[in-house]
Parts: C-alpha cells; structure tokens; sequence
C-alpha cells in the first residue's frame, strides 16, 4: 500500500502568510501540520509516499527532503497547477501503480492517526473507504448522505443545501478502481477535478464505497482559528522539558517546552506553551496556548493563544492574542508620533487595533 499526500494548493484563507510559505507547512507546536500526517501514514506501515507539490515546491522538499528522516521513502509528484484532488491522482498514476492507497491531504490534522483504518482497509479491500465527521457548517466541505442503514448512497462537495451535518475528512483510501473514475469526470463549480465527484461516479457504478464516522479530533487547518485550535490541542498533550537557559527572575506555571538554546530572563511563563529552539524571551508574559517559533525575540511584551512562526520579534507591544503571526515579522511600537499606528503589511493581511 502506498500514500498520496497532497501538498499543493494555493490556501487563499491562510493568507497572507501562504503568499510565501505552503500552509502545510504551518507550525502546530512547533511542528509544520504535514510532518503530522506523514508521522501517521509511517505509523500506519506505509512506506511509499508521493508528495503533490504546486508552487511552494521548493520549500517543501527542503523540508521533508528523501523522506528518511520519517522512515518514508518520499517521490515528488509536480502538479502544474491545484486543479483539484482529483487531477492529483490523475497525476501520480505512475507512481501509484496498481496499489492500493491512502490519500492524505497535507492540511489536515488527525488526532487518532490512520492506523486502524488502514488495518481495516487492508482487511476488507472496499473499493474505497472514506472517513466522516459530524461538523456544524458543513457547506465548507464535501458532505456525505447514508441511508437508514447507515449505508453511503451520495457525497457533494460543498453543498449549499447539504443533505446531511456528515462532512468527508481528507484521508481516503482507495483500490486502482478509483482510477478509472478520475478520468471520466469534468471540472465541478469551482474549475476542479473533485475527488468527490469521482467518489460519486464510483457509488453510480455500484462500486463498494464504505464510509465510518471517526469520534476523534479532526480539523482541516485552512482557516486561522483553526490552526490555533490545533495548536491549542497539541500543546495540551505536551510533556514539559527545559532544554534552554532560565534565570532566577523568570517563573514559569503549567506545562511549559523550552527548545535547545533558547533563553528566558525576568519573563512569567504561563503554559502550556513552547519557545522554539535559540529563541530570546525577556521581561515578557507568555500565556497559554502560544508557540513561540525557533529564533524568535520576545521582549517587554504580552501575548497569548498565539503561533508566532521562526525569526519574528514582538519588542514592547502588549496585549497579543489569538494571533498567527509569520516568519521573520516584526513587531513593535511606533516613535515618532503618538497616538499613531504605522504599518507595513502584506497583501490580504488582516489587524485588529484595540
Ligand atoms: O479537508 C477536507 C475537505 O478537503 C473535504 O471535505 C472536501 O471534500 C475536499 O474537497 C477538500 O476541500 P478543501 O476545499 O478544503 O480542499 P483544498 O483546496 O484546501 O485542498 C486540500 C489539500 O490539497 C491542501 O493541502 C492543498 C492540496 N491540493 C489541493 C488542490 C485543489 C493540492 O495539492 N492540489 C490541488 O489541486
């Protein structure tokens, strides 16, 4: 059995940090979103994956590289554009073969792993089998319908008038059958090849499409307050360690992860929390829930509930929260004229001044 991860994409609502970096990427605790997938797909006894990249390629392969480091062996599949999940199986034909496969959508995050539901898989061999979770918006996603027996009769993606609160989750396991499908299919509302479509076409040729509703934790982490719910999740699981330097000036509360090199001076830590790898914290408030990513400078400032991404600096301004902020950002007060914000800000960049 193989895996199709896919990491492409554009991810327009994570913008404007997914103008420069891939949203699978994404730190969660201090770890991108994908190397959480990829840890459950090794997990599950696979070894061979295939990694759709689009226009963040590049930083992609710097950061997963041959794969071995997750005892993966990882080949790059170039998707010329995201033309939709369907056009990525399309693509990765060669590579998949006639094996069966897991795909994986490198911008969700599962909390129970794919281990059992791949055992099942490889047990049962439906042509394919989906995973489902009750959501409260489900016009935001693919949506299943079940017959009274709890059997799967349709899936649309993103219905207006969904048929049931069922929502598909971005792990799907698929038999070659599945194959044959994407090439019959045509571009949906939004210009895609959907794979829903193409699960739909499965279910109109009597194929024997399974469905299970996971209990466990799922989100997709398109959107900002989802990334921090995740991270907020991760970070409750956390075993605390220092790893970095403390002095006797800084107090520190609840489960707290100190990465190599990092130092904390005259700082009150409230976890649970981590502060990346060399990261420098000074006279500042950590609360709870936040990432401070490798690198970063934290001075004379407050912030909670919060992911701050590698190199970015906060110095003086207080109180943040519920933030995702950047790589290499910089944050601080303005001088020259009181009573007024200056900003230098992205494209699609979004602030909230008190
Ligand atoms: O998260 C679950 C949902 O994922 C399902 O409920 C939907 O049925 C399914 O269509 C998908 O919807 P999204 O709109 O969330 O998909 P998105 O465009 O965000 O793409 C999902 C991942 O796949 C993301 O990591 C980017 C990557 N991707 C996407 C496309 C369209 C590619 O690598 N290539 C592509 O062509």
């Amino acid at each position: 059995m193989k895996a199709l991860v896919l990491a492409g994409g554009h991810g327009t609502r994570l913008r404007p940090i997914t103008h420069t970096s891939a949203k699978q990427l994404v730190p969660i605790g201090n770890k991108p979103v994908l190397f959480y997938g990829l840890d459950a797909i090794r997990a599950a006894g696979i070894q061979d994956v295939g990694i759709i990249v689009g226009d963040t390629a590049d930083e992609v392969r710097r950061a997963v590289g041959d794969g071995s480091r997750f005892g993966l062996r990882v080949t790059y599949i170039p998707q010329e554009a995201p033309l939709g999940l369907a056009h990525a199986v399309l693509i990765a034909r060669e590579f998949l073969g006639d094996d069966d496969f897991v795909m994986y959508l490198g911008d969700n995050f599962i909390v129970d792993g794919v281990r059992g539901i791949v055992e099942d898989f490889r047990r049962s061999r439906p042509d394919a089998h989906i995973l489902l979770t009750r959501v409260d918006d489900p016009t935001r996603f693919g949506v299943a319908e079940l017959d009274e027996t709890g059997r799967l009769v349709g899936v649309a993606e993103k219905p207006e008038r969904p048929r049931s609160d069922l929502a598909i989750v971005g792990v799907y396991l698929f038999t070659p059958a599945i194959h044959e499908a994407v090439r019959t299919i045509k571009p949906g509302d939004r210009g895609e090849l959907e794979i829903t479509t193409a699960i739909g076409r499965l279910l109109e040729r009597g194929a024997d499409v399974r469905s299970h509703v996971i209990t466990g934790y799922w989100k997709d982490t398109g959107r900002v307050e989802d990334m921090l719910e995740c991270n907020r999740l991760v970070l409750e699981t956390l075993e605390p360690y220092n790893h970095g330097v403390l002095d006797d000036a800084t107090e520190i509360a609840g489960r707290v992860v100190i990465e190599e090199g990092a130092r904390v001076t005259g700082s009150r830590l409230v976890g649970p929390l981590v502060v990346g790898a060399g990261a420098t914290v000074r006279d500042t408030y950590v609360g709870p829930f936040t990432s401070i990513g490798p690198g970063c400078t934290l001075t004379d400032t407050e912030l909670e509930f919060s992911i701050v991404m590698e190199r970015s600096s906060v110095i003086g301004v207080r109180r943040i929260r519920d933030s995702l902020i950047g790589k290499d950002v910089e944050i601080k007060p303005a001088i020259s004229t009181p009573q007024a914000h200056r900003f230098v800000l992205g494209d699609h960049s979004r602030v909230r001044v008190a």
